[in-house]
């Protein structure tokens, strides 16, 4: 199975690439438990890691992924890049081209910009992150981290908490995860929920308590306190009030419910200290697969060898 060029998002991945993706994710896990944490599957790429906005997870992730595939990676930040000095997009990457560079992965926080600099640029290209459009490879991981814990993804019923209008990885997840047959529900205040979210086949409700009890998986996002002067909520307060997952509110759902978060989290607001420590949080499981998945999208796109895995 080829995938495709760009993965620019989850929209138009199918679902036998996607299982393909997290398939071999499988056998790139395995090499992160090792001592000797390193295959030379991708020796003499080379992997470029521009960042426009800040990343724990995601950059370090990319970063550890190609070196441990043994590939050269270069690490650019917006603020240390030419761009500061008034040099556009399109042209930086076209700089960065001419140096012959294997993939490029990039984080923006405009929508679009991924896929602006594909149309660009010959070498393949990773979405990290784009505005409110798509987190591909945060999707994936949250399907591998799901169907590592539970099995079979066809059917299992996922509420999505928070933040829906503004959140790239709500906008990944519903794609892929409608591909794979699960059923969503978005819960979140009316102000962050966009009119007419139903048309991507989801379920809709306003009621954290309701959403909660028939749930597989209870994926909470991070509350963008940064949004507080857009007036979306009476308070900060006021929103922990009722869409905060609490050891009370987890008591509604099943014994063996999943908790999950992409991260980074706003302890005791969205999510709090107990729940995120109890045995249902599969939060740091999360990030040990986005290594194993995005070193599989590397491998899928350079045209990685088996035979290297040893
Ligand atoms: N999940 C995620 O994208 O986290 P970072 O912003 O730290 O990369």
């Amino acid at each position: 199975m080829i995938i495709p060029k760009n993965i620019l998002g989850t929209k138009g991945l199918s679902k036998e690439e996607i299982v393909t993706i997290l398939d071999s994710a499988e056998a790139f896990k395995e090499i992160s438990t090792r001592e000797i944490k390193k295959v030379p599957t991708l020796r003499g790429r080379t992997i470029i890691n521009l960042f426009f906005e800040p990343s724990t997870r995601t950059r370090t992730s990319f970063e550890i992924a190609g070196k441990r595939l043994s590939a050269d990676v270069i690490n650019i930040s917006g603020s240390t890049s030419s761009t500061v000095k008034g040099e556009n997009l399109i042209d930086m990457a076209l700089n960065l081209e001419a140096m012959n560079p294997d993939l490029m992965i990039i984080r923006h926080s405009h929508s679009g910009v991924a896929e602006m600099l594909s149309k660009f640029i010959k070498c393949p290209i990773i979405n990290a992150g784009d505005g409110h459009h798509e987190h591909p490879t945060q999707a994936l991981l949250d399907l591998y981290t799901i169907r590592e814990a539970i099995g079979d993804l066809h059917g299992l019923n996922v509420t999505i908490v928070g933040d829906i209008t503004h959140s790239r990885v709500v906008r990944s997840n519903i794609y892929a995860m409608k591909t794979m047959g699960i059923n969503v529900t978005l819960v979140g205040p009316p102000t962050m929920i966009p009119l007419g979210i139903e048309n991507m086949g989801v379920h809709v409700s306003y009621s954290l308590e309701d959403a909660v009890l028939d749930a597989d998986v209870i994926m909470m996002l991070r509350l963008q306190t940064e949004r507080q002067n857009e007036f979306l909520l009476p308070s900060i307060r006021e929103y922990s009030n009722l869409f905060c997952l609490t050891t009370k509110i987890l008591k509604r759902s099943k014994d063996d419910v999943l908790i999950i978060h992409p991260g980074p989290v706003n302890r005791g607001i969205e999510i709090t200290l107990d729940v995120m420590k109890s045995d249902k949080s599969f939060i740091l499981n999360q990030v040990t697969n986005g290594v194993a998945i995005r070193m599989a999208l590397m491998y899928l796109l350079l045209g990685g060898n088996n035979d290297s895995l040893n």
